[in-house]
């Protein structure tokens, strides 16, 4: 009997690992005609799991303090070796994810998935999406650039225009009036442990509720039949899908291997996409540089403040397009999920799309 086989039969005795592999990868079938928008999901768990190895590897040099942290961020690029090739790969793989998680989302509206039963897997994905923009948010400001503090400064500064709690929100965040030391600390703090904690946690929730009702059939093709209406709780069953594993799963991988072949692209190629020359001087609160751009997912945001008269209408403007975002679900309670036969739907969402396009822009060029 070979060790492998003997191995196997060990642990099928005490945990039942057979079973378990039958449950829940060759005999879990996944929908027959699930397309590359279904593998987005694994992507991004992919890409966060790298952006925790090459930030645990960043963490052995980088100093959280204002006087040593730009000079830490140099040395990492130019003196550990092949410390720019992990900066790089976590850099440019921040911007990747945002990329997945945006197609992720659009998929899962254009599809229709978030509608029943599946509302709280929006909600936790929703979370998710924020919770990445937090990271990014507080990422930023850690190379302690001309870059970090001023866009850090920006973004913190917005808050300050939410009537009667704005200044306070502001000190808050900033840790004092202006971003300086207690701002690098907080923003470490989070980005290293708290935010990386709670996500994992909400990642979790929502591989829980994605698993426990099922992946939802494609709503295309001719064989697409809409449920039949949900009274009680009802596992979605595919008994005609592929197995997980091996079939779904080299689906998965090869997503996998090409947003790894395109982040590769970036690093070796195009490094500097991502990283402005504000980004390679040492932050001088004295000196405010003249074009301070937030990061390309940001610039809706920045460019909506700027358009309304007054920043408080700009921040209301975010909040309803978010909080219309956040609870879509539970005002799109109608079943059909067939984009052909939600006409109103499929022109408000290529509409938002290049509006966003449009504002993001404008917000570059302006
Ligand atoms: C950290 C970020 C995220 C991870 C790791 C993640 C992971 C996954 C995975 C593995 C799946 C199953 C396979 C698939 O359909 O791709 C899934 C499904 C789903 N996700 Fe996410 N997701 C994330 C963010 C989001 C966001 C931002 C939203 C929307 C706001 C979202 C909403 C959904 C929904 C509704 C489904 C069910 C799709 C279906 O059954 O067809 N997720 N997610």
């Amino acid at each position: 009997m070979s060790p492998l086989k003997r191995l196997v039969d060990y642990l099928d005795v005490r945990l039942g690992v057979r079973e378990l592999v039958r449950q829940n990868l060759t005999g879990y079938l996944v929908p027959r005609r699930a397309n590359f928008f279904y593998t987005l999901g694994a992507v991004l768990l992919a890409l966060f799991s790298l952006q925790v190895v090459t930030g645990i590897l960043l963490l052995i040099y980088y100093r959280p303090d204002a006087a040593n942290a730009f000079a830490s961020v140099q040395y990492i690029m130019n003196e550990v070796p092949y410390g720019w090739l992990i900066r790089y790969v976590h850099v440019v793989g921040s911007n990747i994810i945002v990329i997945a998680l945006l197609l992720h989302m659009l998929s899962v509206l254009f599809m229709g998935s978030y509608k029943k039963p599946r509302e709280l897997t929006w909600l936790t994905g929703f979370i998710l999406f924020n919770l990445s923009l937090a990271l990014c948010l507080t990422g930023y400001l850690l190379p302690w650039s001309q870059l970090s503090f001023w866009a850090t400064t920006v973004a913190t500064d917005a808050a300050g225009a939410v009537p009667v709690v704005g200044e306070m929100a502001v000190q808050f965040l900033r840790g004092g009036a202006m971003v300086g030391e207690a701002t690098l600390g907080r923003f470490f703090a989070l980005h290293v442990m708290g935010l990386p904690l709670l996500l994992g946690a909400v990642i979790g929730l929502h591989l829980f509720l994605m698993r426990r009702v099922g992946i939802s059939r494609p709503p295309f093709g001719p064989e697409y039949e809409p449920p039949a209406p949900l009274l009680s709780f009802r596992h979605e069953e595919h008994p005609d899908g592929i197995p997980f594993f091996p079939h779904y799963v080299a689906k998965d991988l090869a997503a996998i291997f090409f947003f790894l072949a395109a982040l590769a692209w970036v690093v070796f190629y195009a490094p500097a996409l991502f990283i402005p020359p504000a980004a390679l001087e040492p932050a001088d609160p004295f000196v405010t540089p003249p074009h301070i751009k937030p990061e390309w997912y940001f610039l809706w945001a920045y460019q909506t403040l700027k358009i309304f008269p007054s920043k408080v209408i700009g921040l209301a403007v975010q909040g309803a397009f978010m909080t219309l975002l956040a609870v879509l679900p539970f005002l799109d309670i109608g079943p059909e999920r067939r984009p052909a036969h939600r006409p109103l739907f499929v022109t408000c969402y290529f509409l938002g799309i290049l509006l966003m396009v449009a504002i993001s822009i404008w917000g570059h060029y302006s």
